[in-house]
């Protein structure tokens, strides 16, 4: 233990012990000279400490215990936890068990002289290197006690600088990663259910930052494949349960599997965002969308049956007129119909495209291709990651072999949630907004709908899937009975865009100009001139702008053009839809001031902040977004100012 200097009395044993634990890590996962084919493994060991970090901010771990919130009774079972912790962590690989060094170490302090044979795969290998250099920036590091307790451990002079692997044993490793995890398992069972909530809440937004530093596929692979390690050893768990009546009911052989598996959420919660993150971003490049790929991140189906999603416009019946609900988006209702398969009660919603030339009424190539990703990844997000999002069944062309009427538009096809009645069809948030002799929402499900609806923007934008056509005609509720029973905690959102290629100015694709869509849009996406973004592209912050404006029709119970009072919105010029976001943001225009009084402070933060944009959430007007050290903080503050705040009302 460590030496109680003067320096150090302050701190308590606790803290010590735990700034160990965080040391050990950082010792292993620093280690140099990792086969690349293994980085899982320093992954998951990586993940491991980000767990234990997270325990601790739970029950205020810090220099001193007496804000430790764990009760007095369980000291001594935490301290005990802590230090075997410890002890595995900074013996693995070099000591014994009397903590002689070992004869044939699997880990030797680096610069120290091995006389071994070096290590087969250390050649001078470039991955090698630019691993180890860049592992630590892919996992989050401005938690404030991940930096107290290294600097803790840097002090007390005890630790070696720096580990390297002499030999490697795979097993070996993978034994010490699930001994590690299954103390982290125990730490956490120590907490009641409050602490247990709130453990997820922080947990998950620990995934989303770790999901913003890891954008290549390769390491989101690692990330999947370290995940998936705990299923593995949750299903093989049976034999060494920590909980006495779990275990006596193991020895009889009652424990059911399937609740071991609930165990490990978390993680698995790591394993299908970049299951799906890796999707995401595979499937618009056939060289990485392989069935190799597919295979690796264990989809359960090959790469070809995914990307076939085109369906035939012979076995869909269109069942009505097209039915405008106040946006430029259609929605029809419509029967699929394949051979030999039932039929299913679905709706479509139309994409048009203009032809690139006068020549040819087909579609750019190109925008065809992002047609079928985005069909595809509506269709896979059923099996993966919910995201609300409707499941897709594919997409078709709209055009009539037997007339040869092309209307120049693929129509998406969605099927209806089981828990809706197959005749029922989709409720936009505009249409109830409007909807006749409707009472008001409480203001308990507005703002509980308010807070799903933001809870999964910042999903989407975890896995850096953008919208880019939020507007509350594409917020939908399935209701058997009609507007008066929607269930506003159950919203499904849909009208995704694709990312429209911009190769040259003719080529460009141009959605129609329509001040309907565009008042849900930042001044800079707005008009067909630059929809997709003047620089860089669509960004975040322009799918949260377009959240604040549904968020305020929500606290009003109006529809945008209500509030501002724009009449005949969708023959409005430019310049009335441009001045939107200054309108609101106005102190003198009173909108704010009507949200402080109807729903308070908090409403307002959450608002202000959507509109106001990057600057709200710590990010520099103009940045690239897509850069992961901006990514980083503009999901970590979307939560801080947005989904934790609407999260945290009771009304
Ligand atoms: C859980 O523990 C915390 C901290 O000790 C305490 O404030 C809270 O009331 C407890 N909750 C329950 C449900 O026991
Ligand atoms: C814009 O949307 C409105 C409402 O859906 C629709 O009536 C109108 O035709 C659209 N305008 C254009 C130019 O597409
Ligand atoms: C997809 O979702 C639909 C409706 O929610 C459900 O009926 C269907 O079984 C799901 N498909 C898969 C493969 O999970």
């Amino acid at each position: 233990m460590a030496d109680p200097g003067t320096m150090l009395a302050v701190v308590s044993l606790t803290f010590q012990v735990f700034s160990g634990c965080v040391k050990g890590y950082q010792l292993l996962t620093d280690a140099k000279h990792m086969p690349s084919d293994c980085q899982y493994l320093r992954v998951r060991l990586k993940t491991e400490q980000h767990r234990l970090l997270d325990w601790a901010d739970i029950v205020r771990l810090a220099e001193q215990d007496d804000q430790l919130l764990i009760s007095s009774s369980s000291k001594w079972l935490l301290m005990d936890v802590l230090d075997q912790q410890n002890k595995l962590l900074h013996q693995f690989g070099r000591l014994d068990e009397k903590y002689k060094k070992l004869s044939k170490p699997l880990l030797v302090d680096d610069g120290e002289d091995f006389d071994g044979p070096p290590p087969a795969y250390e050649a001078n290998s470039p991955t090698v290197q630019r691993v180890d250099s860049d592992f630590q920036r892919r996992f989050p590091q401005s938690e404030a006690l991940l930096k107290k307790s290294l600097a803790w451990a840097k002090k007390s002079a005890q630790y070696p600088r720096r580990l390297k692997w002499a030999t490697f044993d795979k097993a070996k490793i993978e034994g010490l990663a699930l001994k590690l995890g299954g103390f982290n398992d125990f730490l956490r069972d120590m907490l009641n259910s409050t602490q247990l909530e709130s453990l997820a809440i922080k947990q998950t937004r620990t995934e989303f930052q770790i999901m913003q530093l890891n954008n290549n596929i390769g390491n989101l692979v690692q990330l999947f494949q370290s995940a998936l390690l705990t299923t593995k050893h949750e299903r093989r768990r049976g034999s060494f349960s920590t909980n006495p009546v779990k275990a006596f009911l193991q020895a009889q052989g009652l424990e059911d599997i399937e609740e071991e598996n609930q165990v490990a959420k978390p993680l698995k919660g790591l394993a299908a965002l970049a299951q799906f993150k890796a999707l995401h971003s595979a499937i618009e490049n056939p060289e990485e969308f392989t069935d190799d790929f597919t295979c690796l991140i264990k989809l359960e189906h090959t790469a070809s049956e995914i990307r076939s999603v085109e369906l035939s416009r012979k076995d869909i019946k269109l069942l009505d007129q097209e039915v405008e609900d106040g946006s430029d988006l259609q929605r029809v209702e419509a029967i699929y119909h394949p051979p030999h398969s039932r039929k299913t009660s679905v709706w479509i919603e139309w994409k048009t495209f203009d032809p690139p030339n006068t020549q040819t009424s087909n579609p750019d190539p190109k925008i065809l291709e992002r047609v079928k990703a985005l069909a595809a990844l509506l269709k896979e997000n059923n099996r993966t990651e919910h995201f609300r999002a409707p499941h897709c069944l594919g997409y078709f062309r709209d055009y009539d072999m037997e007339t040869e009427e092309d209307h120049c538009r693929f129509g998406l096809v969605f099927e209806k949630p089981a828990s809706a009645h197959s005749t029922t069809r989709p409720l936009s948030l505009h249409s109830l907004l409007t909807w006749q002799n409707l009472d008001m929402p409480s203001l308990t499900s507005r703002i509980k709908l308010m807070s799903i609806l933001s809870e999964t923007l910042e999903r989407l934008h975890a896995v850096n899937w953008l919208h880019k056509g939020l507007r509350s005609s594409n917020i939908l509720f399935f209701s058997d009975s009609g507007p008066e029973d929607v269930h506003y905690d159950a919203p499904y959102i849909s009208g995704f865009d694709y990312s429209r290629p911009a190769t040259n100015e003719d080529m460009t694709e141009k959605p129609p100009e329509n001040a309907s869509s565009d008042v849900y849009r930042h001044p800079n996406v707005q008009g067909s001139r630059n929809r997709d973004g003047v620089h860089g592209g669509f960004k975040k912050s322009y799918d949260i702008y377009s959240l604040g404006i549904i968020l305020l029709e929500i606290a009003y119970w109006k529809p945008i053009e209500d509030i501002l009072a724009i009449k005949d919105l969708p023959n409005s010029r430019p310049s009335v839809t441009l001045k939107v976001r200054q309108r609101l943001l106005d102190d003198k225009e009173g909108y704010m001031k009507f949200l402080r009084g109807n729903l308070g402070e908090r409403v307002v933060g959450v608002v202000g902040a959507c509109l106001e944009g990057p600057r709200a959430f710590g990010v520099e007007e103009g940045s690239d977004e897509r850069r992961e050290e901006v990514g980083v903080v503009l999901q970590r503050m979307f939560f801080e100012r947005v989904v934790g705040e609407l999260g945290g009302m009771r009304v």
